[in-house]
């Protein structure tokens, strides 16, 4: 007799069903590995782990406003090249010292001109609207009464 049953050889392995099977199961070992294998990968950058949100994006700091630290470096990029003393061709608004600064912070055209408030032009003017940090320092620092230092 030479049936398919008799010649079937175990030590092959030729059951197709079981070698299915098989395969099947070392396919996923395999993706699981290589699963592990990227996460290790991911969890272990040297370069990646002292990064989080708080460098990327330091937190705005509005605790203390005061002319000297916080408005007039906010000022002397964006604003001063039209806003000096000297300069009263833009609305006779200056910005290079602190008792000039105050007036349009008083006024309201501070605020308004660089939270883009469409009664005032908005400022800079030809440049690009203040970050949302600056224009919080602005706001706190007249809150606080605009102090000086
Ligand atoms: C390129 C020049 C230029 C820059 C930069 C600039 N301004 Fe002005 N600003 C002007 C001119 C000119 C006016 C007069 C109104 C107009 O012509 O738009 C003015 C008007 C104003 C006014 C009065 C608005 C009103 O209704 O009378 C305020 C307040 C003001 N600027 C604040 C600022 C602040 C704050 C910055 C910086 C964040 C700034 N400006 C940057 C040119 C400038």
């Amino acid at each position: 007799m030479n049936s398919a049953f008799l010649t079937f050889d175990k030590s092959k392995n030729q059951n197709p069903a079981k070698t299915t099977i098989m395969h099947f199961r070392s396919r996923i070992i395999l993706l699981i590995s290589v699963m592990l294998f990227f996460s290790f990968l991911l969890i272990s950058q040297p370069g990646c782990k002292n990064y989080n949100e708080v460098d990327l994006y330091p937190p705005c700091d509005t605790t203390n406003a005061t002319y000297s630290d916080d408005i007039l470096p906010i000022v002397s990029g964006n604003c001063l090249p039209c806003h000096i003393t000297a300069n009263y061709a833009s609305s006779g608004i200056a910005l290079d010292n602190v008792d000039s600064a105050r007036i349009p912070a008083r006024n309201g055209l501070l605020l308004k001109a660089v939270t883009h408030d469409p009664s005032v032009p908005p400022m800079p003017k030809g440049g690009s609207k203040l970050s949302d940090c600056d224009i919080a320092r602005i706001q706190r620092w007249i809150n606080l009464g605009e102090p000086a230092k």
